[in-house]
């Protein structure tokens, strides 16, 4: 049988860019073990699915609930999957700083990917021991950084499609190259991260309260 063609959105803004990202999903799941996500801000990014047993996106483009509805999106999901357990693909067409029709501390993944500030709106869904995966495009690790409720374990690396994790010297991270106090005030002002002397392409909190 010939491969199921991507949906046109997906091909269009993950395949063709070479931006999937499968490699940071298949070790973040097989290193926490990990079998439920939640993805504020996800637009048709739905990769993790390929690795993920139940993930919950949420997005409030116009365009994505068509995407989701899509009877080919599970078929095709299901042709990529590396999981052998049963697909849930959940999707909220909404903000999600508004209340998001889930169970609290119910999942072990909330994935923060440049979508501002998801760690502050959405980090009640995650499961206490669970983790966040954020990126610093707009200030969200920053922001997790300066929250009690999570501790930094990780920083990620990536070279094109290659992504590892670095466990070690995470004190070097999010330090500002310039001496500027960082506060949640600052960074929803600027909506984007500071410059660093040691900048990651990603950041991997637990959360511990
Ligand atoms: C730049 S895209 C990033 C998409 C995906 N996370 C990725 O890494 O490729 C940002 C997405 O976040 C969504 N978004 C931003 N703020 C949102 C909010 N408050 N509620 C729901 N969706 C939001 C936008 O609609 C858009 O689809």
């Amino acid at each position: 049988m010939p491969p199921i063609q991507p949906p046109a959105l997906y091909k269009q803004h993950f395949t063709d860019k070479s931006d999937e990202r499968l490699e940071l999903f298949r070790k973040l799941t097989k290193t926490f073990k990990i079998q439920s996500a939640m993805y504020p801000g996800s637009f048709v990014h739905i990769s993790p699915s390929f690795f993920i047993p139940s993930v919950i996106y949420i997005d409030n483009d116009r365009r994505i609930p068509a995407f989701f509805a899509d009877e080919q999106l599970a078929a095709y999901v299901e042709s990529r999957k590396e999981h052998s357990e049963q697909l849930e693909i959940k999707f909220h067409h909404q903000n999600y700083e508004k209340s998001i029709d889930e169970p609290l501390e119910s999942v072990d993944l909330l994935i923060s990917q440049y979508a501002g500030f998801v760690s502050i709106a959405c980090s009640k869904y995650l499961k206490i021991g669970g983790v966040l995966l954020a990126n610093d495009s707009h200030g969200d690790a920053a922001m997790a950084n300066l929250d009690p409720q999570f501790r930094l374990i990780a920083v990620v690396d990536r070279k094109g499609d290659r992504f590892t994790f670095k466990e070690t010297g995470l004190d070097q991270y999010l330090t500002t190259r310039r001496p500027v106090e960082i506060t949640r005030e600052s960074l929803k002002r600027r909506g984007r991260g500071f410059g660093y002397t040691k900048p990651a392409s990603g950041y991997l909190f637990r959360k511990i309260g």
